[in-house]
């Protein structure tokens, strides 16, 4: 048996139907919006591990610290046989959990984009050959099936990217992953924190721009699957924090008034000069939110971890 498997449950057409009907329903709605999973192509994929790596950006260091200090408790907590990642992309941060995890048997790397799962499983097996690994090309947001692996079962959802959902659709997607688990079995959550709007807002609008870039990459994807005619000239990147919502919000505003064609739908869509597509959300949490969030969906919040700084936290809960 191969210790190495790779099931694709996400065939391109999906994924191209997924990103018309998106493109239509975000664009001829008010306001505008487009969903952020769309980021991260090949380039979208580049430029987010550079922001990985500005000064500004602290979640990716502040996580991966907890993840060093963390690892051995979080191994001895759950006893995992298995270890499910999800969005787990290059699955840097994970290496040093899966060190820790002497007892784990499969790797089930989750990740759109199969170069990434890939690369990474072959790095791992080449450091752990006893170790099966069993990649998914998958969507988790669209529902997963997951292999027949040996429990107990560890859920990793890591870097924060559950702020990336709003809220209603964060319940339905904590309900969907506690209908992977049995009880007894573990997720491992990580949430950025709230925290002062300057160091936020800095962190989403950075002073080299690659996080404008990244947020213009959503034009280019468009333009490119679908032929528009977006020019990411044309538009403004803007980072706001909606202290309401607590959430920080990425646009990209319109300097003028314009129209994009958008052959492949059959569509134009206008811009007024000043408008603005909501691109991204992505909250920011508190311990008490987080138990509650876990709790509506049959999780027991067991662990709550930070950085030093109190930037981020990582969760261990317990499937009841
Ligand atoms: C790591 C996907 C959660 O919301 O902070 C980084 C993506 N967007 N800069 C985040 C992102 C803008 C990111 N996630």
């Amino acid at each position: 048996m191969s210790p190495f498997l790779l099931t694709r449950t996400l065939p391109e057409d999906v994924t191209d139907a997924a990103l018309r009907a998106d493109v239509r329903q975000g664009l001829t709605r008010t306001p505008k919006t487009l969903p952020p999973k769309w980021f991260y192509d090949a380039h979208g994929s580049e430029l987010f591990e550079l922001i990985t790596q500005l000064p500004e950006y602290y979640p990716t260091r502040a996580e991966r610290e907890i993840l060093l200090a963390r690892s051995g408790e979080i191994a001895a907590a759950t006893g995992a046989r298995t270890l499910i990642e999800l969005g787990s992309g290059s699955s840097d941060k994970t290496r040093h959990l899966i060190d820790a995890l002497t007892a784990l048997h499969t790797y089930v790397p989750v990740d759109v984009s199969e170069s990434a799962l890939t690369g990474a499983g072959r790095a791992l097996l080449a450091e752990r050959p006893g170790l099966d690994v069993h990649a998914l090309i998958a969507d988790f947001t669209a529902g997963l099936t997951l292999p027949d692996t040996p429990g107990p079962r560890l859920l990793a959802f890591l870097g924060g990217t559950i702020g990336n959902l709003p809220p209603a659709e964060r319940a339905v997607f904590l309900a969907s992953v506690r209908a992977l688990l049995a009880p007894g079995d573990v997720l491992l959550l990580g949430t950025d924190l709230v925290k002062d709007e300057r160091v936020l807002v800095r962190a989403y609008d950075d002073a080299a721009g690659v996080t404008a870039a990244f947020n213009k990459n959503v034009l280019a994807v468009v333009n490119r699957e679908l032929g528009a005619d977006f020019d990411a000239g044309a538009f403004d990147h803007v980072a706001l924090w909606d202290a309401g919502q607590e959430w920080i919000e990425m646009r990209l505003r319109a300097r003028r008034a314009l129209t994009v064609k958008i052959p492949a739908l059959d569509l134009a869509v206008d811009f007024t000069a000043g408008e603005e597509l909501r691109t991204e959300v992505s909250a920011k949490f508190r311990q008490d939110g987080v138990r509650a969030e876990l709790s509506a969906a049959e999780l027991e919040l067991t662990h709550w971890w930070t950085d030093d700084e109190g930037r981020f936290a990582l969760s261990l809960s317990v499937a009841r």
